[in-house]
């Protein structure tokens, strides 16, 4: 404004800039490693970043192999084709979790059987597990939900006398969380990360796979590479590589490789930064629960929750959709999470049968996640309580 121009009579409020829902940051040496994949003359899959990313997995989860793949989708894909799946083969998965967790199976031309959750953590539940196993089922698929280990000890008694049946955890929320200490992506056969922009850990869109049975994992290597043996020719075990199996493209680029590693290298702080919005959170809305009617999440005294993000479960449908209009109205963008699988309609394409999921149906309309990321500032999670509790509170009124 001009120096001599008059001063309006009343200033308008300044408009308070939106919180987005989710926002990637940069924590380290990003723009280096990627520079450095660049210049390298080696920028695809199997370079230097890819070893050294994996690695960092490899040893957070004690596995014997890691590979990284271009998202968690291609990944379970790769656990899907690890299964040899044969007509008539089944796979377990929950109703509430993302298409891929699902689609990976049906792919490889397995039917699917839905799961429901249980109420606590979301997770598998497994007493209705326990009632879905028959002779057709090849895998059981976990997720565990917003970053806490759902209930690995009731999902292990249920397989104990199958082992037959392998189980996969669809680990896309919970890298560096623990189900009594042990790591989330250590529990199944192969468990599949995600590294999209919305994960804690991102290079833009990418995955791995982890493999947790040596078994697996010559052959995984081959289904990785084009159906072909050059990893081995790479690490010097042939003297030539050739086709030998099918498979697909499945390596994430080595510049990609370069930006995670660098998110990679800042877990402590990108981990503290996120369970301390978490916690935030907690202890501003927890003081409302009652009152308003809604329920905190909750994490397990035997788990470390990954801290991937944070949800809360409103009264119904109607109520958890008019807060999510409010609060965008105001600026701040929560989001609502999975429409059960089960009644979608590729769901109902692709299941063994039709299975019901009460609780998966309940939660999916009634659950709300606020906004989360590293650089959430306490000024924002703030405003962001203040609107929801504003926005609860006109939803009961009418
Ligand atoms: C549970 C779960 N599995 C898999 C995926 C897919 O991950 P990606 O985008 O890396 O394929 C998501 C994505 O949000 C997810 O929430």
């Amino acid at each position: 404004m001009p120096e001599h121009a008059a001063t309006p009579a009343t200033t308008p409020a300044p408009e308070l800039p939106d919180i987005p829902f989710n926002r990637t940051a940069v924590v380290g040496r990003e723009m280096d490693y990627v520079q450095q994949a660049i210049r390298s003359g080696h920028p695809a899959s199997g370079g230097a970043f890819n070893a050294r990313a994996a690695a960092v997995l490899a040893e957070a989860v004690g596995a014997p192999e890691v590979l990284l793949t271009t998202s968690c989708t291609s990944a379970l894909e790769l656990s899907a084709m690890l299964l040899d799946l044969k007509p008539g083969d089944t796979v377990v998965v929950p109703s509430f979790t993302f298409t891929s967790t699902a689609l990976a199976f049906a792919r490889q031309g397995a039917r699917l059987v839905f799961c429901d959750i249980e109420p606590t953590t979301l997770g598998l539940d497994p007493r209705h597990l326990a009632t879905l196993l028959d002779d057709s089922v090849r895998a059981v698929v976990i997720v565990h939900y917003a970053g806490v280990a759902c209930d690995v000890e009731g999902i292990r008694a249920v397989l104990a006398d199958r082992p037959d049946i392998a189980l996969v955890e669809d680990n896309a929320h919970g890298l560096f969380g623990t189900w009594r200490d042990e790591p989330l992506g250590s529990i199944g056969r192969f468990a599949a990360q995600s590294f999209h922009e919305t994960k804690n850990f991102v290079c833009g869109e990418g995955g791995a796979i982890v493999l947790n049975d040596e078994a697996d994992v010559d052959r995984a290597r081959v289904l990785y590479d084009k159906g072909t043996n050059r990893r081995a020719f790479l690490l010097g075990q042939v003297d030539k590589y050739s086709w030998k199996d099918t498979g697909s493209s499945f390596g994430l680029a080595d510049v990609l490789a370069a930006y995670l590693l660098a998110q990679l290298e800042q877990r402590d702080a990108i981990q503290a930064k996120r369970r301390a919005v978490h916690e935030r959170y907690h202890a501003a809305l927890a003081p409302y629960a009652d009152d308003l009617g809604i329920t905190l999440p909750t994490v397990p005294a035997d788990r470390e929750s990954a801290w991937h993000m944070f949800y809360v479960l409103l009264r119904d449908r109607e109520q958890r959709n008019e807060v999510l209009t409010s609060m965008r109205r105001q600026g701040v963008q929560p989001t609502f999470h999975y429409v059960p699988l089960h009644s979608s309609d590729a769901g109902r394409m692709f299941a063994a049968r039709e299975t019901e999921c009460p609780v998966s149906e309940d939660v999916s309309g009634r659950l709300l996640r606020l906004p989360f990321y590293n650089e959430l500032a306490a000024a924002d999670t703030d405003r962001v309580v203040s609107t929801f509790v504003e926005s609860v509170g006109a939803a009961a009124r009418v």
